[in-house]
């Protein structure tokens, strides 16, 4: 049982979620792209549904899939948010953002009445961390920034390096609001609230992978007996 065989078990579940008529926020990643794929089979069938994209690379494959966009300003409360995740805990606390899309998921699930999670079921954690926790920070002043945020780090109670993410030219990556992004590879976040708060304090910050209190649900699938099993 391949990964994308995962991928596609979980969003094949999440499209029992959604219901004709609904606004739908579509998340960013791979996960997210399987179920752009079964959710634009759905929609060739009939079914009418309206999405809200999470990155301009969500925008361009849910189009091409056949299915109708547009954007919160025209849309700002949604039904229901579909999208993946790096890390999930039993708390559905999650840290997102490896694909950088953070910003646009969290505002896209923040106007959703609710956001359910699909992965494999790889991406389950006892404790969160183990995945860099992406920061997305203002460009301007960024060297400031940063020392800001591993103070907030160290105050925290974790420890670990900060990077500055790069694209695949090698340039500092920018993000869809055009902002950059530094991943703190932490190991673990025993106290995820504490540490969002005090990232929160930081100038320069505009937001940060840690979806604490906005996951309602995962679907995450897992392989057994040769055979994907939603758990
Ligand atoms: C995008 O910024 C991320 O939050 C993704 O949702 C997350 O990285 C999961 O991606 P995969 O489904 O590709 O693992």
């Amino acid at each position: 049982m391949s990964a994308p065989d995962l991928k596609r078990a979980a969003a094949l579940a999440a499209l029992d979620l959604v219901e004709p008529g609904m606004r739908l926020g579509i998340g960013t990643g791979s996960t997210a792209a399987a179920f752009i794929e079964v959710l634009g089979e759905r929609v060739r069938e009939g079914l009418d549904i309206v999405g809200v994209p999470t990155s301009e690379a969500t925008y361009t494959a849910a189009t091409r899939a056949g299915i109708r966009m547009a954007t919160l300003e025209e849309l700002p409360e949604l039904d229901l948010t579909i999208d993946g995740t790096d890390e999930v805990d039993g708390r559905l606390r999650l840290i997102k953002g490896g694909g950088a899309a953070l910003l646009r998921e969290k505002i896209v699930a923040c106007a959703s009445r609710r956001m359910v999670v699909i992965a494999d079921a790889s991406k389950r954690v006892d404790t969160l961390g183990a995945f860099p926790l992406p920061i997305e920070v203002n460009a301007f002043g960024l060297a400031a920034t940063r020392r800001g945020v591993e103070r907030a780090i160290a105050r925290s109670g974790c420890a670990g390096a900060l990077s500055l993410r790069l694209g695949a030219d090698g340039a500092p990556l920018t993000t869809d609001g055009g902002h950059r992004i530094l991943d703190a590879r932490l190991g673990a976040i025993p106290d995820p609230e504490a540490l969002s708060g005090l990232l929160w304090s930081v100038p320069g910050v505009v937001e940060h992978g840690l979806f604490l209190g906005i996951c309602d649900a995962a679907i995450l699938a897992e392989a057994r007996d040769g055979r994907a099993e939603i758990v």
